[in-house]
């Protein structure tokens, strides 16, 4: 079978997307894409730029003229903007608070999906976002939508974040998941909100493996 697969993984924040489509990706020999990554990583070269985050025509000049690439790593995947690493630098807390404000441009978007759509066409691919079953690839015959509850959501974010020798109180990171979420499925460009056709998998009670089970057994019934 030449049949390219694509798996659409949406979700709010920390949903545990990420996680598990990297696990998912590499379980059915399929790439990754993390297009997260690529918000973050626009909206840290436009402050490294002194490029104002709302100022559209700017960001959008400044990532024409920016290459994202990806390296595939365990167990994380190794982010470059022209050919520079930046997959730690873009996860700090500050990037984290401002990507919502870049990821509202419309003409960021339209640049970033293009990118993406090319990714899609070399091979068969998890793909997770926020509008991937509704704008990116709207064909894709498998479609998730992982939720969680807020506060197992910002629980899930502490506990990296101590892993990582960062301290934010649970209650702040609380605050900022709620308002990234509002800030995601309110804008204009396509909010984050769920394909009709997408199954959702709530993972509040469920572990990593769980959940990576519950998709593979979605992909198995979908591709058979
Ligand atoms: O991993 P985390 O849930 O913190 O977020 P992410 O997947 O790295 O995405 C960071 C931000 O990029 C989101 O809060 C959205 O504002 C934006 N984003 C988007 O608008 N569309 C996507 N397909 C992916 C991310
Ligand atoms: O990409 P997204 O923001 O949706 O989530 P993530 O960056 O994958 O982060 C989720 C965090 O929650 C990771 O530290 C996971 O180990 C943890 N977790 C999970 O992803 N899924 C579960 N069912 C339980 C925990």
């Amino acid at each position: 079978e030449n049949q390219k697969i694509q798996v659409a993984l949406d979700g709010p924040a920390s949903a545990g997307k990420s996680t598990v489509a990297k696990l998912v990706a590499k379980k059915f020999g399929y790439i990754y894409c993390d297009t997260g990554a690529m918000y973050r990583a626009v909206t840290l070269k436009a402050i490294q730029s002194q490029i104002e985050l709302t100022d559209e025509s700017a960001v959008v000049a400044m990532l024409k003229q920016t290459q994202i690439s990806f390296q595939p790593g365990d167990p994380v995947q190794h982010v470059f903007i022209d050919g520079n690493e930046i997959t730690e630098a873009i996860r700090q807390p500050k990037i984290t608070n401002s990507v919502s404000t870049i990821a509202s441009l419309g003409g960021v978007r339209a640049e970033l999906v293009n990118r993406q759509r090319d990714i899609a066409k070399q091979s068969s691919i998890v793909m997770d976002g926020r509008d991937i079953g509704t704008a990116v690839l709207p064909n894709a015959p498998v479609k998730i939508f992982l939720i969680a509850s807020v506060s197992e959501r910002a629980e899930r974010r502490y506990k990296e974040n101590m892993g990582k020798g960062i301290e934010t109180p649970l209650e702040q990171l609380k605050k900022e998941i709620e308002i990234r979420d509002h800030k995601d499925s309110t804008r204009k460009v396509s909010p984050l909100t769920k394909a009709s056709d997408a199954i959702e998998v709530d993972t509040t009670s469920m572990s990593v493996e769980q959940v990576v089970d519950e998709i593979t057994k979605i992909i198995n019934e979908k591709i058979k």
